[in-house]
């Protein structure tokens, strides 16, 4: 029997996608044999209607000195970060001095634009690796995971905050309640909490399981912030949809009647509940549309190796971890993922040990197929690619790229 990490409610998996190993883990030969998995199995809880995994690996394992994901590595990431930034300044700082705190600010990427305007700012950020470069761009950082003893440590040592922020990261964190209460402490009377992470209700549409993988222990829907964030006397204020990472919400949320709430809040309420996010019958539809996806996929790719033709990855992301293990994709099937990402290069794609290689080897071994595993990035991608579509090149995924 398993507890919903919310409200307490018995929940089991609708579905697993079997055993995984860590999502960004790329290795070593040397480290094949101590490779670590755990069962990636997803469960709908129909009282707080939160979507979440059953296990996560210890965050220890994910987040670290060694953390493979940098986020200034997409152009479009870092343009919408700077357009992100823009829109808390002009529409969250009431202070004359503001303060903005980030939970999980990575390589800088959304801090470095108030950084640059001297706004005081924090960023808190365990994997080391990336915290390093955002403080040698002049990010003040903390390199610890945020949870309620830090929350204090910046009580003493800092202030109150206009802001705190979170991308991509909300959705990694087991302990949301933890979350909650730390934001009660560090919010001022106005002030609001907004985070982005992958929208539920895009990935049940476009059936893009990759979604799920060991960092993202949630999945979050208008319903499920709203169930868990009202324990701890926040509301959502302001929902706006995103185009990012394959379709994401962000969530704005204020203490209780200290801000007014846009139209938008109700229409994506509405919009939930018309397509059954709510219900568990729409987990096992799901469920039903990733075996059908799992079958297209590696039917598509065995007919074109037939067909004798060169396939390649494009972009190792940690998304692939899930689509090459659910479907039992190795290189025999796909012979390299090319990835601009310095720390993968010259290693093995996680659990089926596919190489990474560079660009540039890419470059110099065009494969006739290329499968975008990076398919969120899709129009940065095929910008930069119209010489290899051009010369015949085609680009596949398993979820439908022209949504995209
Ligand atoms: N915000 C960036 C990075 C997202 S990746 C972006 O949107 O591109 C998630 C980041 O959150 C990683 O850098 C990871 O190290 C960090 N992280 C994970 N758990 C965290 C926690 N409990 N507190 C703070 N940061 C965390
Ligand atoms: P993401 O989907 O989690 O953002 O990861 C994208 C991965 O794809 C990351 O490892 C970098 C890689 N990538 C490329 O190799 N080439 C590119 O042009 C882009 C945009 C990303
Ligand atoms: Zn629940």
């Amino acid at each position: 029997m398993n507890e919903c990490r919310i409200c307490k409610n018995t929940i089991e998996p609708f579905m697993t996608f079997g055993k995984m190993p860590i999502a960004n883990g790329f290795l070593k030969d040397n480290e094949f044999k101590n490779e670590y998995f755990y069962d990636l199995s997803p469960a709908f809880c129909s009282k707080c209607f939160s979507f979440q995994l059953i296990n996560q690996p210890d965050p220890k394992m994910m987040f670290h000195e060694n953390y493979a994901f940098f986020s200034k590595t997409s152009k479009f990431m870092q343009t919408h970060f700077k357009q992100f930034a823009d829109w808390i300044e002009q529409n969250y700082f009431n202070d004359k001095n503001p303060f903005i705190i980030e939970i999980g600010s990575n390589d800088g990427i959304l801090l470095e634009n108030f950084a640059k305007k001297n706004i005081d700012h924090l960023g808190i950020e365990p994997s080391s690796n990336v915290a390093e470069n955002a403080l040698k761009n002049g990010v003040n950082t903390i390199t610890k995971f945020f949870n309620e003893s830090l929350t204090s440590d910046i009580l003493e040592n800092y202030r109150k905050a206009d802001c705190i922020v979170a991308a991509n990261v909300m959705c990694h964190i087991p302990d949301l309640n933890e979350i909650g209460k730390c934001a009660n402490s560090l919010l001022k009377e106005k002030g609001v909490l907004i985070f982005e992470d992958p929208y539920l209700l895009d990935m049940l549409q476009r059936v893009s399981y990759d979604q799920i993988y060991d960092e993202h222990v949630f999945m979050f829907s208008a319903h499920s912030v709203n169930n868990i964030f009202k324990e701890h006397n926040l509301e959502i204020i302001e929902l706006i949809h995103q185009k990012t990472h394959g379709g994401s919400m962000r969530y704005v949320l204020g203490r209780k009647n200290q801000r007014q709430k846009t139209n938008n809040v109700n229409y994506f309420f509405e919009k939930e509940k018309e397509f059954g996010l709510d219900k568990f019958e729409t987990y096992i539809k799901f469920k039903n549309d990733c075996e059908i996806s799992k079958k297209n996929f590696v039917q598509s790719l065995k007919n074109y190796r037939d067909k004798g033709k060169k396939i390649a990855g494009y972009g190792a992301t940690s998304k692939s971890t899930t689509v090459l293990n659910y479907c039992e994709v190795d290189s025999n099937l796909i012979e390299y993922i090319s990835d601009t990402t310095p720390i993968k290069q010259n290693k093995f794609s996680p659990g089926m040990h596919i190489p990474i290689k560079t660009y540039d080897f890419f470059l110099e071994n065009i494969p006739d197929i290329a499968v975008l595993f990076a398919w969120n990035h899709k129009n940065e991608i095929i910008n930069k690619e119209k010489n290899f579509v051009n010369k015949g090149g085609k680009f596949i995924s398993h979820v439908n790229l022209n949504n995209y």
